[in-house]
């Protein structure tokens, strides 16, 4: 199965997850490629103000992972934006994760992935599974083990590409 996990990331939590998941989803057989959003800018305090300098075509892939940090208690403006202009995407299996630097998924992290999924579901994406990561947890490698065996898990039954 050919899967794009497209990536969201300033400081690198998010990436070092992706390519985590990537190298499961690699040796799980399925033809995974990493690819980030750039936004012109990081900071941009609405999805309105944000614009590409790289914005992932998702059409080459049979199945989507999108992973983005959370910002202000909430989705990032960046990944909204990216998943808001995404073209309709005729039942696509997909999965969404955060990283966070608080402990509490309810600290950002259950919002962002609401909104997220929401959006996907909007755009026809089967959102199948979600992961959170908490940075400043004592049981971050746990939970980043758990959430890589989770989304790697969703796409065991698509068989190999
Ligand atoms: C402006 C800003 C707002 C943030 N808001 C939150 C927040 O509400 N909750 C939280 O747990 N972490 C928050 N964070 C921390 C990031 O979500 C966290 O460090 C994340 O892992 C960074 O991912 P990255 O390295 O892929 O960019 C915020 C970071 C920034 C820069």
């Amino acid at each position: 199965m050919k899967i794009g996990l497209i990536i969201h990331t300033r400081t690198g939590h998010t990436w070092s997850v992706a390519e985590t998941l990537c190298q499961a989803l690699q040796e799980q057989g399925h033809d995974a490629t990493l690819e980030r959003i750039e936004a012109v800018d990081d900071a941009a305090a609405r999805p309105e103000q944000v614009s590409f300098k790289a914005c992932p075509d998702i059409r080459p892939y049979d199945a989507l992972i999108f992973g983005a940090p959370v910002r202000g208690f909430n989705i990032n403006p960046v990944i909204q934006a990216y998943l808001s202009q995404l073209p309709s995407a005729d039942a696509k299996p997909a999965a969404c994760f955060v990283t966070m630097h608080l402990k509490r998924p309810w600290m950002g992290g259950n919002r962002a992935l609401a909104r997220m999924g929401g959006i996907c579901q909007d755009k026809g994406l089967k959102v199948r599974g979600q992961a959170i990561v908490s940075w400043s947890s004592p049981q971050r490698d746990q939970q980043i083990e758990h959430g890589v065996s989770l989304i790697k898990a969703l796409f065991v039954s698509q068989g190999q590409p």
